[in-house]
């Protein structure tokens, strides 16, 4: 299936051909047509009259001049007009693809990131930055950039920008300076593109042309602003995301509190979540996760026992009882819509990789990956830390009895990342 940038091209060629045959219908074929009917029908009405003839003749070479330069006249107007619809497609294409992907730019480098970018593919410019304002009435700090050394270049010309910056920060406008810099060291021409918000200022875009001579065309100036708009947009997506994690990561910490005091297992249980979340992690890691399933795994370390809570105390070293934890969390996170992505794997931390756990008794690959490192990890820590029943072991000691369930309790994948963490000495009981 074309995409979008062979659409455009395949819209070019064809009204580039209508256009030629137009013309050339136009202008070639009526001037052939009426030599066709003058050399018919009229030249042999003059008779022998040679200077009639040769006027007539003349008359018809000069319209025909005047019609093929009338046609290449005008098929390089249209070309010219082409390009510059081309040029307009793909500025159109490149905000509508950066627009896309700043919805779903979840953190506020990754938003940086793209607009920056996204600025440099609309305008060819030799560096684009884009500043941050760290809190209200403080500077704008350059955030993300992209283009060729921009770090030097910026801190180089730092006083010219901050002038432009300056300028563009009290009109709330673009604002422009061409420098006349002509050795190409330097930015040939400045813009500075503020980002507003509902409350103020957010950012701004800064935009360094280091080409001599080169300049901000209207129409790329244009572009630039319409993508702010979306960058924007973006920002404050992202503040409220960050804003809705930090309330969820709050109370988190306040659910393992409660939990731990629930639980009330003794001292060695106090941090418990917390070192299966840090163990957790570094298997994750090892393990290649992306960011994402890394931070389901983090909550879901955090809040797998938040079963318990729902149990009553006195019942909490029955069995029969203490299995229903995993479906009791699960039920309890999943209404939440930042949790509903880490329930299934606190309902399946006690499957076994053989299909011999709880509460489905799945197995394998069927168990989320997160629940078979959270269980490797959660063993890891009640082994190495000394509860009610069992002393502490070393993390020697642990990593054998760990082994010895390989397979039958524990993804031989998982146990592999664990020894290899241990091995490095980054394990401490
Ligand atoms: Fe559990």
């Amino acid at each position: 299936m074309p995409q979008s940038g062979q659409f455009q091209s395949l819209f070019s060629q064809k009204l580039d051909r209508a256009v030629f045959g137009t013309y050339f219908l136009g202008s070639v074929v009526p001037t052939a047509f009426l030599a066709a009917v003058l050399h018919q029908y009229v030249l042999p009405g003059f008779g022998q009259d040679g200077l009639a003839t040769t006027g007539l003749i003349g008359m018809l070479l000069g319209v025909g001049v005047l019609s093929l330069a009338s046609f290449f006249a005008l098929r390089r107007l249209v070309d010219t007009a082409l390009k510059r619809m081309k040029a307009d497609n793909r500025r159109l294409e490149t905000i509508l693809t950066a627009s896309r992907d700043l919805s779903g730019a979840l953190h506020t480098h990754s938003v940086a990131d793209t607009a920056a970018q996204c600025a440099i593919a609309l305008t060819d410019v030799g560096a684009a930055y884009v500043l941050l304002q760290a809190g209200r009435g403080k500077p704008l700090l350059v955030c993300e950039s992209a283009g060729q050394d921009p770090a030097p270049l910026y801190q180089a010309n730092q006083e010219t920008i901050g002038e432009v910056l300056d300028a563009a920060v009290a009109s709330g406008t673009p604002s422009f300076l061409e420098t006349g810099d002509a050795t190409g060291r330097g930015p040939s021409a400045i813009a500075v593109i503020p980002l507003a918000v509902a409350g103020g200022l957010r950012g701004a875009f800064v935009l360094l042309h280091t080409e001599p001579g080169a300049g901000f065309a209207p129409e790329q100036v244009d572009a630039v602003t319409s993508l702010a708009g979306f960058v924007s947009v973006a920002f404050q997506s992202a503040d409220l995301q960050n804003s809705q994690r930090n309330f969820f990561s709050r109370v988190t910490e306040i659910l393992v509190t409660a939990l731990d005091a629930q639980l009330d297992q003794g001292d060695a249980r106090a941090g418990h979540p917390n070192r299966i979340a840090a163990v957790a992690n570094s298997i994750g890691r090892e393990l290649g996760l992306a960011e994402e399933p890394l931070q389901r795994l983090h909550f879901a370390s955090l809040l797998h026992d938040i079963g318990y809570l729902k149990i009553d105390r006195a019942l909490h070293f029955d069995p029969s009882q203490c299995k229903a934890h995993p479906l009791l969390g699960f039920r309890m996170l999943s209404p939440i819509r930042l949790w509903q992505d880490v329930a299934p794997v606190v309902l399946h931390h006690h499957e076994w990789f053989d299909g011999s756990g709880y509460p489905e008794g799945r197995a394998g690959s069927d168990i989320p990956l997160e629940s078979r490192i959270l269980l490797v990890a959660d063993v890891f820590d009640k082994l190495t830390h000394e509860d009610f029943e069992c002393p502490a072991v070393g993390v020697s000691e642990a990593l054998d009895q760990i082994r010895a369930g390989t397979g039958r309790q524990f993804d031989p994948r998982v146990v592999d990342a664990l020894a290899a963490i241990a091995s490095r000495g980054e394990l401490v009981a």
